[in-house]
């Protein structure tokens, strides 16, 4: 074999490792985008599917001339090109390999929680509003959510206490959809909206249906600034949930008398206090009448003077008997509101408990410290 064949040989070979090599980069990041991402369409994958069929074929394709140029070039040469068969040979082989991961790719694309299994159907607690089981999450090296279990009855208001970084938010946020979980269960009203399929989670592809059963309030309010406050809660009835604009309108203004705040109707967001902006950003996620309200922090960003009437609205949901799960480090307040109170720790559900029981009597030592730390400050 001359040098200008062997040469040949070495680019074919080293090309074909290349172009596999970026197909297989690109399959890694179809997967994460299309299963990690939650995408719960993927008839809305056809151009990548098409993609992923085109390019096996342009691949053996683009082999064969190359391979067949490496046949000239051994004819050129006047050398015998038995040791041809060899590079077709592996380029066949190359070829198959990426044909065989389109199809697992396809597969991957395919896998939606059609139906939950009897083994994950029995750790679930069907009277429960949201029960969670066995969440794992992680941010790279970063184990944030460690095999975390706790379920939300009817009415009940549990308080998620414990130290900054603790993962209560990343837990709220994975409840809610707004970060994937990695391995575990989710389920709303009994029924299943993430499990974990071959160790990896699945989600169901009703998770918009899944997404009307709960209401956010966040920290910092979120309303939208160039919206009036009562366009700000009719916005989701109205564009999302397709429901009638006036009688959208009429409960809008009905909740917003019950909340004292009907006289801030056509305001801005801007023209309202920090506590009045946060009422409001409650009284939108009531307008969607979820089963279930999550709050985080919702008077961190306030002084404590508006603390307090933030706090008085979540005191009157709970005493009208609103599912309620509140990220806090308000300890007095989850003392009176709560029925339930869990304390997390470096991504550890610690204790979980009656909240006279957690914060008068615990026997757990880092409870105990936690406190001790808050009623020294
Ligand atoms: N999107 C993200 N990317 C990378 N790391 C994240 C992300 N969100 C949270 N983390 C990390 O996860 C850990 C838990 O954060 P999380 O916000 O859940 O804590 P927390 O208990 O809510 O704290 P705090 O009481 O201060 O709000 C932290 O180490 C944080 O840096
Ligand atoms: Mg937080």
């Amino acid at each position: 074999m001359t040098p200008i064949c062997k040469r040949n040989i070495g680019i074919s070979i080293l090309l074909s490792f290349v172009t596999f090599g970026i197909y297989f980069i690109y399959w890694e990041y179809l997967l994460v985008k299309n299963i990690r991402t939650l995408k719960n369409d993927t008839s809305s994958c056809t151009g990548e599917m098409l993609c992923l069929v085109l390019v096996p074929f342009y691949n053996l394709y683009w082999w064969y001339t190359r391979g067949k140029f490496v046949k000239d070039e051994f004819a050129a040469n006047g050398a015998s090109s038995a040791g041809n068969e060899i590079t077709y040979l592996l380029l066949g082989i190359f070829g198959l390999a990426i044909i065989s991961m389109a199809i697992m790719q396809n597969d991957f694309n395919s896998l939606e929680l059609k139906s939950a299994s009897d083994k994950s159907r029995n750790v679930v607690n069907s009277d429960s509003v949201l029960s969670v089981s066995n969440i794992q999450k992680s941010f790279g090296d970063n184990h944030v959510l460690k095999d975390i279990s706790f379920h939300v009855n009817k009415g009940e208001v549990v308080s998620v206490i414990g130290p900054s970084g603790s993962g209560k938010s990343t837990l709220l946020r994975c409840c809610t959809f707004l970060e994937t979980i990695d391995s575990g269960i989710i389920a709303y009203d009994g029924k299943i909206a993430a499990d974990t399929v071959n160790g990896m989670a699945v989600y169901s592809k009703d998770l918009n249906e899944f997404r009307h059963i709960f209401g956010l309030v966040f920290q910092n309010f979120n309303l939208f600034p160039h919206y009036t406050v009562l366009k700000n809660m009719m916005d989701a009835p109205v564009s999302v949930m397709k429901r009638d604009k006036d009688e959208v309108r009429e409960e809008c203004m009905a909740l917003l008398e019950k909340m004292d705040l009907a006289s801030k109707a056509d305001s801005y967001p801007c023209e309202l206090s920090g506590g009045q902006q946060q009422r409001v950003s409650i009284v939108r996620a009531l307008a969607m009448k979820p089963e279930i309200l999550f709050f985080d922090e919702p008077t961190s960003a306030l002084d404590p003077e508006l603390t307090g009437e933030v706090l008085k609205v979540i005191k009157q949901l709970a005493a009208e008997k609103m599912t309620m799960v509140i990220v806090t480090h308000e300890m007095q307040f989850a003392r009176q509101v709560s029925d339930r109170v869990v304390f997390m720790d470096k991504g550890i559900i610690i204790e979980e408990g009656d909240p006279e029981e957690v914060f008068g009597n615990t026997q757990n030592e880092r409870t105990k410290q936690f406190l001790q730390n808050y009623n020294n400050q």
